[in-house]
């Protein structure tokens, strides 16, 4: 429940690590999107060659099709419409990719370089929130020795010109940044558990060995030097070992109540319980972690809340989530009403924070970084 990690107000931190571990590897069977990430290959390559060949609908793989038989469970036509579209299309785990970058991280071998890989995901209308965390924490650079890298995760938005248009933003913005992984699905709340599953299938194939991500979403301000710092400070810090850690959160099941944004019916989800899992909006993770998330999550079917799903996967290994210091979380300890509740000083020692808009991400970046800054503490 990402958002309710809003409700709470909050943030999340985290951290550890470890040295990279070899995952036998699994043999990725050549899959209905081979050929589209050709194209993409040659786009990243070349990039003034006539970009007609991305567009949906020009690529002849079946599409996944529906579970007719979805509909034969008790209460069925009682649900919400996306719940029933949900159930529909849950067992879908591959969708084309419209762009793609395999050399995000130098290649397979080369990505255990990649100390920090930045996963943050974007719906296609959020041009402005990718625009300023590309100028700010999101940066990709060399920090204090060693590699920062970004990827944004994104599905398509609305149908016909609509969807052309945001379709043709993302190349836009890609050919610029070459940081989008894009797919051709629904890009909706309810489909973000997805969206955390092809990134593991793409990360399983382009940059496995990164030691450390930074998973989460693009309305968060990270504080990506201390993440770095705290991450090489730590006795495992190769990323080969299981770390998972953020704003942890347990003791919570599947919100009953059919006018929530949660809401999950038991034709979704009978127990009523969740796992302990970390909420949404940023948490940390080990390479390793990431990669036994994807080998469980084969097994696994797919809970539309991501952060949850992520739970699940981790307990099913006999692995947890731990939460972590090192961060405030959103209740800053901002003394009175009367100071400034954005002071940067109350910032530097964050690692993130959840719910803040692009131009308070702009101001708080050089706020924090200011030489000038001059804090009691
Ligand atoms: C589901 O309902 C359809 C008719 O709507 C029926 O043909 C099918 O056999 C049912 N499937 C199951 C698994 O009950
Ligand atoms: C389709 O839905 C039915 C009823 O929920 C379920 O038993 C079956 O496993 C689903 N099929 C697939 C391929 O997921
Ligand atoms: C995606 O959502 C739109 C509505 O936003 C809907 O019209 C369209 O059919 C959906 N596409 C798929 C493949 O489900
Ligand atoms: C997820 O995306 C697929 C592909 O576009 C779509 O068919 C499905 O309706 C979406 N699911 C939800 C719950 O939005
Ligand atoms: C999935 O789990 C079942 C039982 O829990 C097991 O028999 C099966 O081998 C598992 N499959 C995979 C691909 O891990």
């Amino acid at each position: 429940m990402r958002r309710s990690s809003h409700l709470h107000a909050a943030a999340a931190l985290l951290i550890i690590g470890a040295l990279w571990f070899i995952m036998f590897c699994v043999d990725i069977p050549p899959d209905e999107t081979s050929d589209n990430v050709q194209i993409q290959k040659k786009e990243t390559t070349y990039q003034h060659t006539p970009q007609t060949t991305e567009t949906a609908g020009v690529f002849t793989w079946d599409r996944c099709a529906c579970n007719e038989s979805a509909a034969n469970v008790s209460g069925f036509s009682s649900l919400p419409g996306h719940i029933q579209d949900f159930l529909f299309y849950r067992h879908c785990r591959h969708f084309p990719m419209l762009l793609d970058v395999p050399n995000k991280c130098g290649g397979l071998h080369k990505s255990a370089e990649v100390f920090l890989l930045l996963v943050i995901k974007s719906s296609p209308l959020n041009y402005d929130r990718r625009e300023v965390l590309r100028k700010t924490w999101a940066k990709e650079r060399l920090q204090n020795g060693v590699w920062i890298r970004r990827v944004f995760l994104s599905g398509t938005t609305g149908t016909g010109f609509e969807k052309e248009n945001l379709n043709k933003l993302l190349r836009l913005e890609n050919r610029e940044h070459n940081d989008i992984l894009h797919w051709d699905f629904n890009d909706t709340f309810f489909n973000l558990t997805l969206k955390q599953i092809l990134f593991l299938q793409w990360m399983d194939k382009n940059c496995r060995q990164a030691r450390f991500l930074l998973n989460g979403d693009d309305d968060v301000f990270a504080n990506t030097d201390n993440m770095v710092e705290y991450l090489q400070n730590l006795r495992n810090n190769n990323g080969d070992q299981h770390h998972f850690s953020g704003e942890l959160i347990y003791y919570l099941g599947p919100m009953r109540d059919p006018g929530t944004k949660y809401y999950i019916p038991v034709q979704v989800q009978e127990s009523e319980i969740y796992p302990p899992y970390c909420g949404g909006g940023g948490f940390l993770l080990s390479g390793y972690t990431a990669m036994v998330i994807y080998q469980m999550s084969h097994n696994i079917t797919i809970l539309p809340i991501d952060d949850v799903y992520m739970g699940m996967c981790l307990q099913k290994a006999g692995l947890g989530p731990e939460s972590h210091f090192g961060v405030r979380t959103a209740g800053l300890n901002v003394p009175s009403e009367r100071v400034d509740a954005y002071d940067p000083c109350y910032y530097r020692e964050i690692i993130l924070i959840h719910r803040f808009q692009p131009h308070q991400i702009y101001l708080m970046w050089h706020g924090i970084h200011d030489p000038n800054l001059k804090c009691k503490n």
